[in-house]
């Protein structure tokens, strides 16, 4: 790909917290994060930083699955508080004009309908800077509250977003794009010859249409996914446009970032139609030591109940019900649901088949700053570790959690930016208009455009950082 530029993507909560749960007890955390002004601040700053995408992550439920209970999640403020990102977007949208701006939606509760019209929508009233990040859901919690028993298994909640994606993209093409006349003198507000109905009748959905909302200037809304499994990831190569990961260090980043584009090549679709950003913290400071201090202050607000609770959560199970030194039975892993990339790296770094409580508290970081990669250091010295994993190449970008909101975009914008810069790996100002041109991808539908040249979903493949 020509001249490659960093695509930068902030990663944020509509919560209490940011993904660190620890972050509200940050004494520069801003606790006005039920406003609109928390939310235009973070946008601004974004935008000042030229972010490609302000993206909100999601879940359907408080992390009760711990004990049983939402009291010490609650007590303890551990992502307790999660509002629909889609609102707070429309609030981000109307205070910025070029950033792009994604939310998290999942497949399994909601109507691919609904979910067609709600995004379509909000890139409209955007000019074209929406993006939908796919998810199936994982838990019981997020069930219940949905009326279900339980969730449904993994690899069968991918069948049935495949379906829902195919089913919104049919509706998002349903109108030419030159469909609209508003012909007033004659008389005629469109072409009905260039809207169709899709009539589409599923193992899953049923969805008559005609779809009622037209094309947005950038086609559609980008799609973005994070699959991390063998399944998650033939999903993610079929679909997306941005691709989320976590990638635990350089090397294994590196491996999976070549997989996931050849395993797209192997299912007939473009690598370069889509990038991929994995998730980092980063803490920047004036000098090397004060970065240091920053960030050993910042690991030092995570409590132990955030990560018990995060992991239950994710994983779908109550560790409430084990004690640290436990280990878990081959039933008792066999029958984790929720993210189970965590489990199987848990057991890798343990090197114990059957790692106890403690086991896996110690090797998921689950809920802390070292769950994933932390750069810190001088401005000089975190965009060194960007451009390395950029050019190695272990990534096309970077989704950049936040040790707390809004300090630590503010600093990144302020100090990494001008960096990034000054190097030339990273744009100094929004190549286009929408998320689409912005991200260098291919519009309206083009040959590297999600689902196309697609032979469908490839369903073994191997998790490269699980060797
Ligand atoms: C950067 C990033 C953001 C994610 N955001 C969400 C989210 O908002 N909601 C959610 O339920 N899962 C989210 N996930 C989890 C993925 O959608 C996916 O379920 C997970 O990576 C496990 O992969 P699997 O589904 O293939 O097992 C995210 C993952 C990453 C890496």
């Amino acid at each position: 790909m020509p001249d490659r530029r960093i695509a930068m993507v902030g990663f944020l909560q509509a919560q209490n917290c940011s993904n660190l749960p620890a972050s509200w007890r940050h004494p520069e955390s801003a606790g006005d994060f039920m406003t609109p002004e928390y939310y235009r601040r973070i946008a601004r700053t974004l935008e000042d930083g030229k972010f490609h995408l302000a993206f909100f992550d999601d879940r359907l439920a408080m992390p009760d699955r711990f004990g049983d209970d939402f009291a010490e999640a609650v007590r303890h403020g551990v992502r307790v508080v999660k509002m629909d990102p889609i609102p707070v977007l429309s609030v981000m949208g109307a205070a910025t004009s070029r950033i792009g701006l994604g939310a998290t939606c999942s497949t399994t509760y909601y109507e691919p309908f609904h979910v067609a019209r709600l995004f379509a929508t909000l890139d409209h009233m955007t000019g074209g800077r929406v993006g939908w990040n796919v998810v199936t859901s994982l838990n019981d919690s997020e069930a219940a509250n949905f009326g279900a028993d339980g969730v449904a298994d993994h690899d069968a909640r991918y069948d049935r977003a495949d379906e829902f994606v195919e089913v919104v993209l049919a509706h998002w093409k349903a109108w030419e794009p030159d469909a609209i006349l508003l012909d007033k003198a004659g008389g005629v507000f469109a072409d009905p010859s260039k809207v169709r109905r899709l009539d589409h009748r599923g193992r899953y959905f049923r969805s008559r249409g005609p779809f009622t909302v037209p094309p947005s200037r950038q086609g559609h809304p980008v799609i973005i996914q994070a699959g991390q499994s063998g399944r998650g990831r033939a999903f993610a190569v079929r679909w997306a446009e941005v691709i989320f990961a976590i990638y635990p260090n350089l090397e294994l980043g590196e491996r999976a970032y070549a997989e996931t584009r050849a395993l797209a090549e192997s299912a007939g679709r473009d690598p370069d139609g889509f990038r991929i950003a994995p998730a980092v913290y980063t803490t920047v400071g004036e000098t090397r030591t004060i970065a240091e201090d920053k960030a050993a202050f910042v690991d030092g607000l995570s409590r132990p109940v955030d990560t018990l609770a995060l992991l239950s959560e994710a994983l779908n199970f109550d560790f409430a019900t084990k004690v640290p030194d436990d280990p878990f039975t081959d039933e008792e892993l066999r029958s984790i649901s929720g993210l189970q990339a965590i489990r199987d790296r848990v057991v890798r770094l343990s090197g114990n088949p059957n790692p106890t409580r403690d086991d896996f508290v110690r090797f998921s970081n689950r809920g802390t700053v070292r769950e994933m990669p932390h750069f810190v250091g001088t401005a000089a010295m975190v965009a060194d570790r960007m451009q390395e994993w950029f050019e190695r190449p272990a990534c096309d970008g970077f989704v950049l959690a936040a040790t707390h909101v809004p300090g630590a975009y503010e600093d990144f914008v302020r100090l990494v930016v001008p960096e990034l810069q000054r190097r030339g790996i990273y744009h100094r100002d929004y190549a286009g208009a929408t998320l689409r041109e912005n991200l260098g991808l291919a519009g309206r539908g083009g040959a590297s455009a999600p689902g196309r040249n697609a032979r469908g979903p490839v369903d073994r493949v191997v998790d490269p950082s699980n060797p």
